[in-house]
């Protein structure tokens, strides 16, 4: 998704404003941008279709001097990914520059108004519409640039996350956000701009996150009053785009810049497969304690009577995020009894959905900022339920409009392809489905102990299914013909099925699709030949034996199968093609061990095939518009 980063201080804006745009290459883009006002006055625009990478090439014999500056990487979504489409984009007199993560949806109208006033249009783009609409407003208003901002946001509907430069005004930056993200970062005698915390964090590590349809002004200008925080120089200013004087709230950064590097990895999404045996510890910290058999969920304990009395939990997420939603609904209806829906965030959002006060409805959320999934607790929360949200960003959207939550602890993910995020959020969730379960009495004591007890063992147990890798990374070079792949699982792994099919779509795009096993016969079952490769999860479950079955049909139908299975699997083991084994274990815990094979086989044939593993094409690691 669109990132954005912003620099004013002292310092010279664009080296920042490069490594903070490579920094967010994570989220996804298709080109990429630069504003920058010299000291003779200049607004100079730099833009380039493509990597960040190719920006700087194009920029390597311009003037890149000034110490105030925006960039931007765009992700397409009004306009094809061009350089004409690239931000930022000047306004008509080309006085201002913008740069903008969103949708303006009423775009075509404030266009067709703007035409009307002799306004002219370089690109296809909503946001130029804005950039032109802050300058009509602000000569037709006689008003200041901030107010013309306000103004101007006024009669947007959409969502923004901007910021905008005047080259009259070269000591101010102005930025604004509703429903995409902006994070502003306090150094000494400069700040930084940024979608997220990623770009800013070598730099400082005091900021405050904006509110939606907050206005942020910036003056470096030593007569503009002294800044509200008392940081030496310059000063920060935040109201409404109504203009209601705001307090910013200085948060301090939990995030390290070790944290986003590749730490020898020649992927990030590699580094984040070996990290869960950590990461899943780090989940767990202080919240199961092995030696006492317990597990203490603070936003569980602070809120269990919202629990203990729901009559339904209606869990919505997108994506990854919706399949471990999907096996948490396996895992709270066995343990807590409570009727569990899983919801497209996408779908439920417009579908007019019924919901109670004592519903209890649960976001999954890896960023924290999926638009969908944003607006599904907006209207659950606006019906009266209880809003609780696993997240890993800490200071997100979701989790900030939650009522309450837990997040998942796992560190920033960088690679566009989920999976360290994954098994936290399906830890997280099956801790939630235990202590629900222990306190309403569903479940017995001894199964309580007992899962407890293995949780504090999966952490070992993944790293003894990462020892696999080198023998996966061999056999996958012989998939990569395969224009097609069948994921098949039963009961907590049918989820874990579709979200192995999910991970080979997005970094090898390879056609894959994960069903219900048992659903294979009722159609699936036509594309089984000696071309497909069908990858069957079957730990040792209780649909053990008609798992076995469904291989059966596959192999009498020459279909080649890759079986992830319990160590010393001896049946499976003597039908399949290949296998890969995991440890035994609960079997509401098989997909933390199950899901790793399957990450690790996705990631290896996308390499063999020489794909950007990190930033699949058209992806977006957060999904900040519909
Ligand atoms: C997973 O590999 C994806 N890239 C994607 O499906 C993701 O899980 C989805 O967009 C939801 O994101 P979120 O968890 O940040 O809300």
């Amino acid at each position: 998704m669109c990132g954005i980063v912003g620099y004013i201080g002292k310092r010279n804006a664009y080296p920042i404003l490069i490594k903070g745009l490579h920094r967010l290459e994570y989220r996804g883009y298709d080109s990429a941008g630069v504003a920058l006002i010299n000291e003779q006055g200049q607004l100079n625009i730099y833009k380039a279709k493509g990597k960040v990478a190719e920006l700087e090439a194009f920029c390597a014999d311009k003037d890149t001097r000034g110490t105030i500056g925006i960039a931007h990487t765009r992700w397409a979504t009004h306009g094809e990914p061009s350089t004409v489409n690239a931000h930022p984009h000047y306004s008509e007199s080309e006085r201002l520059a913008i740069i903008h993560n969103g949708i303006i949806e009423n775009y075509a109208v404030l266009k067709a108004g703007l035409m009307e006033q002799g306004y002219t249009f370089r690109s296809e783009t909503d946001t130029e519409v804005l950039v032109q609409l802050i300058e009509y407003t602000q000569l037709n208003e006689h008003v200041d640039l901030k107010t013309a901002v306000q103004l101007a946001l006024q009669q947007v509907i959409g969502a923004y996350a901007i910021a905008v430069l005047d080259k009259d005004h070269p000591d101010t930056l102005i930025a604004a956000r509703k429903g995409s993200p902006l994070v502003v970062g306090i150094g000494e005698d400069e700040y930084f701009l940024a979608s997220d915390a990623t770009p800013i964090v070598e730099y400082t590590d005091k900021v405050i996150y904006i509110e939606d349809e907050e206005v942020v002004y910036i003056s470096m200008n030593p007569n503009s009053p002294p800044s509200r925080e008392g940081q030496g120089g310059g000063s920060i200013d935040i109201t409404t785009i109504n203009n209601v004087a705001k307090t910013p709230e200085i948060k301090r950064l939990e995030l390290s810049l070790s944290q986003l590097e590749k730490g020898g990895y020649p992927h990030f999404m590699l580094k984040e497969i070996f990290e869960q045996p950590r990461t899943l510890t780090d989940s767990m910290r202080g919240r199961v304690n092995v030696r006492q058999d317990n597990i203490a969920l603070s936003g569980f304990i602070d809120n269990k009577e919202r629990f203990l009395n729901a009559k339904r939990i209606i869990i919505t997420a997108c994506g990854t995020s919706w399949h471990a939603g999907l096996i948490a609904m396996y895992a709270i209806e066995e343990f807590a009894q409570i009727p569990v829906e899983v919801e497209y965030s996408s779908e439920f959002r417009y579908r007019k959905p019924v919901i109670n006060k004592d519903d209890v409805v649960i976001a999954i959320s890896q960023s924290g900022e999926t638009a969908d999934t944003l607006a599904a607790i907006q209207l659950a929360k606006s019906k009266g339920a209880f809003i609780f949200s696993i997240c890993n960003v800490i200071g997100a959207s979701i989790p900030r409009v939650s009522d309450s939550g837990c997040y998942t602890h796992v560190g920033p993910e960088i690679g566009v392809a989920s999976t360290k995020a994954f098994t936290a959020q399906v830890t997280a969730l099956t801790m939630l489905a235990l202590c629900i379960g222990k306190e309403k009495r569903t479940m017995s004591e001894e199964q309580y102990l007992r899962i407890v007890r293995e949780l504090g063992r999966i952490p070992d147990k993944i790293s003894r299914v990462l020892e696999q890798e080198k023998r996966i990374a061999d056999f996958s070079k012989t998939f990569t013909y395969a224009q097609n792949f069948i994921y098949l699982g039963r009961g907590y792994n049918y989820p874990v099925a579709m979200e192995g099919a999910l991970k080979l779509k997005e970094i090898s795009y390879i056609h894959a699709e994960g069903y219900p096993a048992a659903e294979m016969k009722h159609g699936p079952i036509a594309l089984i030949s000696q071309e497909m490769p069908v990858v069957v999860v079957a730990p040792h479950c209780g649909t053990y034996e008609k798992v076995v079955s469904n291989i059966q049909e596959i192999k009498a139908r020459k279909g080649r199968v890759i079986a992830i299975v319990t160590e010393g699997d001896e049946v499976v083991s003597k039908i399949a093609d290949y296998i890969i084994e995991v440890p035994e274990t609960e079997e509401c815990l098989t997909p933390l061990l199950t899901v790793i094979p399957l990450q690790l086989l996705a990631y290896h044939i996308a390499v063999v095939k020489g794909c950007d593993v990190d930033q699949p094409r058209n992806l977006a690691k957060s999904v900040t518009v519909e």
